[in-house]
């Protein structure tokens, strides 16, 4: 009976414990999901894998890929690769239904990185396209011509809906394809990705094996080709290489992705705005100098005050290195940049940042931490509804692995925090409610393992953030 007793006892004081133990995290910060991967190696999918398989017949255009063209979604820019010859620059594009074709006539480059001779790059911008309408394009002549379809944004405007995929630090291991084939099966089917820097990682292999460039985009094609990819740059697409003279960042990036800077009064491709149905989309760059006085700095601080709201009621900003992150990996690598331009974001209210670079899942509460003046000794982040919610989101899968080491304890302004893979969707309903799931590889392709309803900060300003946070 004694015995009996005894254990009853100890089951109660392990179940208290249990609990102290859970609210102990809970005021600790927010969540650390105790969500527990099956731990393997992230590796590289072999050169001679399915995915990166080139397109049969001579000369066929391969590593298809689309971005927006302008600020306003009427045009796209359409982009492939030509191995064996120059080949034809002309995308062939018509409208569903319709049976009259146009043609478009793009530019065609060919770099050198070390030892590494590219094919021909081709971009093709495609302008006066027609909103919430389906295209369909053609690349390459006679037998090698590849047909694709896109669907333009609907017109911008206040309460247009529109669901936007978010990836980051995708590189081309077994993981990275199981997170673009869980995007391409999420069944809220996401119509444009926003991709937030570190693309192909070839800068992982010796001499930055520009091979590595062109398997990625053969692997991404299956997406990139039917809807935009809105491009960031990460570290991964510095391509500094002075030991073996290549000293000019950027360079494959540059001469194979397209960004529509000039539209929006950029002078670099690395750091531009787009609008997309009722979002107005920044990106920024966090591997370009941002210092005051900078041309980024000048963009920014003249391109905040354009963003008209009753336009375009969503404020998104994409970023590579993230500005509040709780994982030992990269952290305050982008503290210098939140420095310069947080009290922008506070004062516009940005809705959302979303960053990469650390390779695990994030999301913040609404927090800021702009009062500090060096002397005044304010520097806590602080529970800020004009500021925007910060996701990390740098879980595409590389082949550099999960960052799995936090920081203890979890910080009061991390809402949820998990080492897996995976994408995210954000979903804008009107110019109010926005939903918005974080999807980690393991799961269905529906499951959701976190969510949260966003509320316009500019049009429905109220607290989201959970009761114990304040
Ligand atoms: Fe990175």
């Amino acid at each position: 009976m004694d015995l009996v007793r005894k254990s009853d006892f100890f089951s109660i004081v392990l179940v208290l414990c249990l609990v102290l133990n859970s609210l102990v995290l809970f005021c600790n910060g927010g969540i650390t999901s105790r969500f527990v991967r099956k731990l393997e190696k992230t590796i590289d999918m072999p050169l001679d894998s399915d995915v990166f398989r080139v397109p049969p017949g001579y000369n066929a255009p391969q590593q298809v890929h689309i971005t927006q063209g302008d600020v306003e979604g009427k045009a796209i820019i359409v982009s492939w690769v030509t191995q064996e010859a120059k080949g034809s620059n002309t995308v062939l594009y018509w409208k569903q239904n319709s049976s009259k074709k146009l043609k478009a006539r793009g530019k065609t480059y060919t770099y050198k990185f070390y030892n590494y001779t590219s094919g021909y790059i081709h971009h093709c911008p495609i302008r006066n396209l027609e909103y919430d309408t389906k295209y369909y394009y053609v690349v390459g002549v006679g037998q090698t011509q590849r047909e694709f379809w896109f669907f333009t944004p609907p017109e911008v405007g206040p309460d247009v809906p529109y669901t936007f995929g978010l990836i980051g630090d995708l590189g081309q291991s077994f993981d990275s394809n199981i997170t673009l084939t869980h995007y391409e099966n999420n069944p809220t089917k996401g119509q444009t990705v926003l991709f937030v820097g570190d693309i192909s990682y070839a800068d992982t292999y010796p001499d930055h094996d520009n091979r590595r460039w062109d398997s990625w985009g053969r692997f991404a094609e299956r997406s990139t080709a039917y809807q935009p990819w809105i491009w960031t740059t990460g570290n991964h697409e510095l391509d500094f290489a002075p030991e073996i003279k290549e000293t000019r960042p950027f360079k494959p990036f540059k001469n194979r992705y397209r960004t529509p800077y000039r539209s929006s009064g950029s002078t670099e491709p690395f750091w531009y705005s787009i609008k997309r149905g009722s979002a107005y989309i920044i990106v920024l760059a966090s591997y370009s100098a941002y210092g005051k006085y900078t041309p980024q700095y000048d963009w920014l601080e003249k391109e905040f005050p354009k963003v008209n709201r009753t336009e375009t009621p969503w404020l998104i900003v994409l970023m590579h290195s993230p500005w509040y992150n709780s994982y030992d990996y990269h952290y305050m690598e982008g503290e210098t940049m939140r420095v310069m331009y947080e009290p922008w974001f506070v004062k516009y209210k940005v809705d959302v940042v979303f960053a990469g670079h650390v390779h695990a899942y994030e999301r913040s509460e609404r927090v800021s931490n702009i009062a500090y003046n060096i002397v005044n000794g304010i520097c806590h982040p602080v529970k800020d509804q004009s500021a925007p919610v910060y996701i990390t989101i740098g879980d595409g899968g590389n082949v550099e692995g999960l960052a799995t080491k936090m920081t203890e304890p979890q910080p009061k302004y991390s809402a949820y925090r998990e080492a897996s893979f995976g994408h995210a969707i954000f979903s804008i309903k009107n110019r109010t409610h926005a939903y918005y799931g974080w999807h980690r590889n393991q799961d269905g392709y529906a499951v959701e393992a976190d969510k949260m309803w966003f509320h316009n900060r500019f049009w429905h300003c109220i607290d989201e953030s959970p009761s114990h946070y304040s």
